[in-house]
Parts: structure tokens; C-alpha cells; sequence
């Protein structure tokens, strides 16, 4: 792709974005040729490469009385994927993994609710940038913030016998 430097980045963001959980959304429109369907599967294909679920749907004129057309043109390849009486959740909170250990240990919290003790290997958390407060008895509480992505495990350490504060 040549020339695209500027909208291919902003298109990256939106992905970026998306997997901090955030919803985004991206218009893209010029003359016939001037590439416009070149941007966007170049965007799917980067989107797929970090393990993205893409769709696509196309909406015809023909098609303005069909109710819901779009959303069956764009579920379609994924349903026709899975196996005959199967069943699959779209998650309407999309959820990423952490992996969470302090020293000595902590309890941890998210949101007034705690997660558990210390160590806490490949737990669900929500996307998105969070306060993850870590407390013990001794040390007492420290507040850590950190962004959870949907692509790739979070790492969360806090080591108590190190801190200044
Ligand atoms: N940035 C680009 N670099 C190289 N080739 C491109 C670029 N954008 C489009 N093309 C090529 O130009 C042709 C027309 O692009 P296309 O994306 O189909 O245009 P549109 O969807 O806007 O009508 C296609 O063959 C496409 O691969
Ligand atoms: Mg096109």
C-alpha cells in the first residue's frame, strides 16, 4: 500500500483503541479507484494478525426492506463457522487476561470488588485502563493503574518491600 502512511495510522488507532475496549468507529469515502476497500482489508488484515474477530457486511439498496441485513451479511461467516447445536456469547464486556503477584503477597481489588489473594495467574478482567488496589495487612494499600488489552496477557507486579511512599 503506497501513500496511506497517514489514514492506514489512524485506522491502527481505532484498533488500538478497541482493544483497550473502547468503541470507534471510522468513515471512509472518496471517488471510485482512490482506495478505499485497499485501507479497509488492509485493516482487517492487520486487525486479524493481532487476533482480532473481523466482519464484514455490505448494504445493498436492494436489500432496504429486509430487516436486519446488514447484521446477517456480517454475522453470517462466523455462524456458518461453528458446529450444527453449538452455542457461542458476543461478549457485551469484553474481557482480557491478567496475571497478578505482589511481594510478600496481596489481596487485590478492582472497582470495590476484590479479585483474591496473591498469586493470581490468567484471571478475566475487564478491558480497558483500571485501578487495581493492592493491600496487606502490614504494607498497607497501594494503587496501581493499568491498561487491559484484548490481544495479549497483562502482567501485574507490585512488590511491597520496595516502596518509598
Ligand atoms: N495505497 C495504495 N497503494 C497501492 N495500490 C492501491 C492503493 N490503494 C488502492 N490501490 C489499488 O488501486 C485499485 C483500486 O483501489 P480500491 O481500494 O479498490 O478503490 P475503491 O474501493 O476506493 O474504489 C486496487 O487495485 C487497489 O489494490
Ligand atoms: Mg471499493
Amino acid at each position: 500500500m503506497v501513500g496511506r502512511e497517514a489514514e492506514f495510522t489512524t485506522m491502527r488507532r481505532g484498533l488500538s483503541a478497541a482493544s483497550q475496549g473502547a468503541c470507534t468507529c471510522r468513515v471512509v469515502s472518496g471517488g471510485h479507484g482512490v482506495g478505499k476497500t485497499r485501507l479497509l482489508q488492509e485493516t482487517i488484515d492487520h486487525a486479524t494478525a493481532q487476533g482480532f474477530v473481523t466482519v464484514r457486511a455490505v448494504a445493498y439498496p436492494t436489500d432496504a426492506n429486509v430487516p436486519y441485513s446488514i447484521v446477517a451479511d456480517a454475522l453470517s461467516p462466523l455462524v456458518r463457522r461453528m458446529d450444527p447445536g453449538g452455542v457461542r456469547t458476543l461478549s457485551l464486556n469484553p474481557k482480557g487476561t491478567a496475571h497478578i503477584n505482589a511481594d510478600p503477597w496481596a489481596e487485590v481489588w478492582l472497582e470495590g470488588a476484590k479479585l483474591g489473594d496473591t498469586p493470581l495467574a490468567g484471571i478475566q478482567v475487564p478491558l480497558g485502563t483500571r485501578e487495581f488496589v493492592f493491600k496487606h495487612p502490614q504494607y498497607g494499600e497501594k494503587r496501581v493503574t493499568i491498561t487491559i488489552r484484548a490481544n495479549a496477557p497483562t502482567t501485574i507486579a507490585h512488590d511491597f518491600t520496595k516502596d518509598k511512599d
